[in-house]
């Protein structure tokens, strides 16, 4: 499974001459914001940054044959696994010494993805669940309503970790009004999110919720994005996403003052991205920070 020398585009066709070619196509300052267009393993390779980057959060596609207009997300498996660990370890060599890295993937690849990272040295932090409501509906087996967030980092004793900046209220606060967490000296009736994250603003982004972003597919909730670069970068920091969509983690990391790099194979997709990244912004800033997660009513409104 791991390779020991990665041989960058074999058992994929080459991409395009116009992708991946020179600079950022677009970059905008204060916070220090850029986008490229290109093959993100291509792109990773010769990145002016390479070896500073303080956290990574990667939503590759998953070979599902969804329309990502110039990508073939219906390689054969070998193909898509050998891809994989490419990109990932373009990643790897991004990252600080002191960096994280996030991957959001499904059930299919999840177990590939921990098994490379760990023979790769990474730590594992979390293999935390995204739980969301409304997946396709099935019967040949059970509908599928989550997907992984894998948090690995290089060095579990050197990496940047803020649980203050997003706690939620613990269920002895918000279900049973327990006095005793309101009667701790800081953070009063406050816990750090459990590894399984749901809620409010927490859906798949579809229909007309205010995120969403036209012609995207699989577009990631705000909160998600940020939850994790909150706990996981401080202000200055630099975030990179190497499969940029419809722009999330930069706008994101923009909205709380990162600096952010972000790689788009799809030209339209990048050109859609950097519209949001750069005049849209982050529309539900703060608002899946500080609530409840908790699945039963407070007990004193419960009626029976
Ligand atoms: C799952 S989507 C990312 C969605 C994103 N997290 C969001 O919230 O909008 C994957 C994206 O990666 C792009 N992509 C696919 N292969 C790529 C590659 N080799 N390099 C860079 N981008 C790629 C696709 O065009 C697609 O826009």
């Amino acid at each position: 499974m791991s390779d020991p020398a990665p041989d960058l585009f074999s058992g994929t066709p080459d991409p395009p001459a116009d992708h991946g070619d020179g600079g950022p196509a677009f970059s905008v300052s204060d916070p220090d914001t850029s986008l490229f267009v290109g093959d993100c393993r291509e792109v990773l390779a010769r990145l002016p940054e390479k070896g500073s980057v303080d956290l990574v959060f990667a939503d590759p596609p998953f070979n599902w044959d969804v329309n990502y207009g110039d990508w073939d997300d219906s390689m054969p498996r070998e193909d898509y696994e050998s891809f994989t660990r490419q990109w990932l370890d373009g990643c790897i060599e991004a990252l600080a010494p002191n960096g994280s890295l996030w991957v959001n993937i499904p059930d299919d690849t999840a177990a590939e993805i921990v098994v490379h990272l760990k023979s790769r040295g990474l730590t594992m932090v979390n293999w935390c669940i995204w739980h969301f409501r409304f997946g396709q509906c099935r019967n040949s087996g059970f509908i599928t309503s989550k997907v992984h967030a894998l948090y690995f980092c290089k060095d579990p004793k050197n990496r940047i970790w803020n649980p203050d900046s997003i706690l939620e209220q613990s269920d002895r606060a918000s279900i049973y009004g327990d006095a005793r967490t309101m009667a701790k000296d800081s953070n009063k009736g406050m816990r750090v999110p459990m590894d399984v994250w749901y809620g409010k603003y927490w859906g798949r982004i579809q229909g007309n919720n205010k995120e969403r972003r036209s012609n995207h597919q699989n577009q990631i909730p705000e909160v998600y994005l940020e939850r994790v670069i909150e706990s996981c970068s401080n202000e200055g920091s630099l975030v990179l996403d190497p499969f940029a969509g419809s722009g999330t983690t930069c706008t994101v990391a923009r909205a709380l003052g990162r600096r952010s790099i972000c790689i788009e194979y799809s030209p339209d997709n990048a050109a859609s991205a950097w519209e949001r990244i750069s005049e849209v912004g982050m529309v539900r800033k703060g608002q899946g920070i500080g609530q409840s997660s908790a699945i039963f009513a407070s007990r004193g409104s419960r009626k029976s």
